[in-house]
């Protein structure tokens, strides 16, 4: 017996376009997870809004270029990939696929039916 599984994203509308400026970051309770969706030279990016040292929010951080700095101990991210920019993190964050469409921003999370809803950045 073999079981297939569909799994498709499932986009989330969270703010107005204008909403959030370039070299700003906001924050948005999209489904079960906290994102922090920040603007760098007019592209869009989104990531947990919890620092991977110690549960840090992230989203209340400075934005310089791509990188976003933890307020808590100043650990630095990658908010293009989530990657360790800057100690005292050693794990990356998780990305979220984001899209500007018709005046709205919408994150992604994946679907997989009912509510077994997912953060994936393998797209
Ligand atoms: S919680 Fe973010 S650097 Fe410590």
């Amino acid at each position: 017996m073999s079981q297939t599984t569909t799994e498709t994203r499932k986009w989330i509308d969270v703010a107005g376009a204008d909403g959030i400026a370039d070299g700003e970051v906001k924050t948005f309770q999209v489904e079960a997870y906290r994102v922090a969706v920040a603007r760098a030279n007019g592209q869009l990016y989104a990531v947990q809004d919890l620092c991977s040292h110690d549960d840090g929010p992230l989203g209340d951080g400075d934005l310089e270029g791509y990188g976003i700095m933890c307020p808590r101990h100043g650990a630095k991210f990658d908010i293009r990939t989530g990657a360790v920019l800057a100690m005292p993190a050693a794990a990356p964050i998780e990305t979220f696929p984001v899209m500007e469409k018709d005046g709205r921003i919408y994150v992604a999370l994946k679907d997989r039916g009912g509510d077994d809803v997912v953060a994936d950045d393998s797209w």
